[in-house]
């Protein structure tokens, strides 16, 4: 996955381009490259390591040139094929062609076979440059540029979203898409391109959202588009993100913005969803489901990494109010499985970016034989085109590679769902309802409270940091929290941790268990599951480990004997606890990952939204 800009217009495309490039610098980081159109002709400019060392080459440079470039391609990259060399760095040149690609393209070896044998010399290991040659091969043959650029997007197989430009036709910036985000942006005399809408933002609002298959020729005035050869218009819409919400607002971090966006984005995404006076959930997207959640017979919950614990607290929601049996699947897993499931099964696929190529790969398989759903946080996603209904998060543009916010708005749309299939099949009175949304309303306030813990976080934080194992156990809907503090913890501290249902660890893990492993335990009011766990905090405790208890139990005297430390949120209802309770995992993992030094926001390895297998 890699980040895509584009530039035509009359403006220096330089400062454009960089900052489009910058805005969208967490799709891929590990090299980046221009081509601007100066004069008729094409400078390309590569750098490996994040952007600001390509920057740094634009820096020495400045003064060099009179005349600014007013066009121009640029990319972001995450490796796929090859390393992450300035040779495997994106523009891609071939004769008078030079282009960008984000995507894999599955038949790139029998078409650099087929090439080579035409005489191209191949100077990358990347599947991209085939596409470049190809382009180049169709335009020396005399086709003029556009009607070669559709032949190259046909003769390739796979996923992609294209830029290209041909040093012969300035002015032009030719855009094709395939299962890869490609969004255009409409200005008075200048068009922008960009994989994302947050590169667009300081430019326009007039966006247009490319399909499969559409293939656009993007100059200054005018946006020609056609989708598989037919001459098409797209709806061009207006974007309402306000530009800050994309900025880290005075936080060192994305990521700590992102946990203090928190209490703001779970009221957007509840707010007029529901009635509290009658109980009603109002959910006018989800008609379909009106009539078809009497028949529901299964829901299958499908997603990857944090959204895949999302699901495994929605399955709690689903089966406990609307008592239809539910399973939760990695989409990673679900897409290769037989599909045993008929028209009387609901699937929902619970995405951020609604990009991840598994979780599209998992609701392509389900489409046609089962319901479908996205749960999802970006407007016009692959995932939300794909799914028969979209109940869209509303936690605004998440952009640090650890999802924080965008969980906590699954869970509390999930709930909804739960809700609105158990209004819908009659299987919960409003009474019922209505006295969880009276807990819901209360939510937000809530998460502002549990924000004041980061003190005490800090502290814990300091006191845990050089550990190099870690263990967070909890049981019933604090087991998915526990899974999802260990994920946060490995993905930005790079320490091992490890995610267990609290009353497992006697069956092996507790062979782990010494003074050097920190235990979190993650326990909630619940009286049962509070007795439960806190026998299994004891088996821990006897054997010498340091626990950190997150808790919304009221004080208990056991409790301050067996932890070490104890970080307390609010209590809201049971169903909520885990959001809340989450929080303080949060901020762990973030502390601990600062006072080891590491890139918080742009984790090694790690990319946001992951489109490939
Ligand atoms: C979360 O912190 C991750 N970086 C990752 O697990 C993520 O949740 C996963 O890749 C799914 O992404 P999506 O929600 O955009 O589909």
């Amino acid at each position: 996955m890699c980040g895509i800009v584009g530039y035509v217009g009359s403006k220096d495309a330089l400062p454009i381009l960089l900052g489009g490039l910058e805005a969208l610098e967490y799709r891929g980081y590990d090299s980046s490259g221009l081509a601007l159109v100066r004069g008729g002709a094409v400078e390309v400019t590569r750098a490996t390591g994040k952007l600001a060392e390509l920057k740094k080459l634009f820096a020495q440079r400045a003064g060099d040139t009179k005349e600014p470039a007013t066009q121009g391609i640029g990319h972001t990259r995450w490796a796929t094929h090859g390393r992450p060399t300035e040779t495997n760095a994106h523009p891609h040149s071939a004769g008078r062609v030079s282009l960008i690609h984000n995507g894999i393209i599955e038949n790139y070896l029998e078409l650099r076979a087929s090439l080579e044998k035409q005489g191209c010399v191949f100077k990358s290991e990347t599947d991209t440059e085939v596409a470049a040659h190809l382009l180049n091969t169709l335009l020396e043959k005399g086709l003029e540029t556009r009607e070669a650029f559709r032949q190259m997007c046909q003769a390739v197989r796979g996923s992609y979203a294209f830029l290209a430009i041909d040093q012969k036709t300035p002015g032009h910036i030719y855009v094709a898409k395939n299962s890869t985000p490609i969004i255009l942006g409409r200005g008075e005399g200048e068009s922008f391109i960009a994989s994302d809408i947050p590169a667009l933002l300081p430019h326009t609002r007039r966006i247009i959202v490319l399909e499969d298959g559409d293939l656009a020729d993007v100059s200054a005035d005018f946006i020609y588009l056609e989708n598989r050869g037919t001459p098409i218009e797209r709806r061009e819409e207006q974007v309402t993100w306000d530009p800050i919400t994309a900025q880290k607002g005075g936080f060192k971090h994305f990521m700590l913005k992102e946990i203090f966006d928190q209490a703001q984005v779970v009221g957007d995404t509840i707010r007029g969803r529901f009635s509290i006076e009658t109980g009603a959930i109002m959910l006018p997207e989800l008609a379909a489901l009106e009539t078809a959640a009497q028949r529901l017979r299964r829901v299958v919950l499908v997603a990857c990494g944090t959204a895949w614990h999302a699901c495994l607290e929605g399955k709690f929601f689903i089966e406990n109010f609307a008592k239809i049996p539910c399973e939760v699947d990695y989409a990673s897993e679900f897409r290769y499985r037989p599909q045993l499931f008929d028209a009387d099964t609901l699937v929902i696929a619970v995405s951020q970016s609604g990009e991840t190529l598994d979780t599209l790969g998992a609701i392509e398989c389900a489409k046609g034989k089962a319901l479908t759903l996205a749960v999802c946080n970006v407007v016009g996603a692959s995932i939300c085109r794909r799914a028969d209904m979209v109940l869209y998060t509303h936690a605004g543009p998440e952009i640090s590679v650890a999802s924080t916010k965008a969980f906590s708005t699954q869970l509390i749309a999930l709930e909804l769902l739960g809700l609105f299939l158990a209004e819908k099949r009659g299987v919960m009175s409003a009474d019922q309802r209505r006295s969880i949304l009276e807990m819901m309303i209360h939510v937000p306030a809530a998460i502002s409270a549990a924000l004041k813990v980061e003190p005490q976080v800090i502290a814990a934080a300091k006191s845990f940091c050089t550990a190099r194992d870690f263990l967070f156990l909890g049981r019933g809907t604090c087991y998915p929290i526990a899974l999802e503090g260990a994920l946060k913890l490995k993905e930005i501290s790079y320490i091992h941790a490890e995610g267990y249902p609290a009353g497992e660890m006697k069956h092996g893990p507790i062979a782990l268990i010494d003074e050097r492993m920190p235990v979190v335990v993650i326990l909630q009011r619940d009286k049962l599951l509070f007795e439960k766990t806190l026998s299994n905090l004891k088996e821990v405790e006897a054997r010498g480990a340091k626990v950190l208890v997150i808790t919304d139990a009221a004080d208990d005297k056991t409790l301050g004997v067996v932890a070490d430390s104890i970080i307390r949120v609010p209590y809201v209802s049971p169903e909520l606890s885990p959001l809340l309770l989450n929080i303080p995992l949060q901020m762990l993992a973030y502390h601990v990952a600062v006072m080891n030094g590491t890139d918080v926001d742009l984790p090694r390895n790690l990319a946001k939204s992951v489109t490939v297998e």
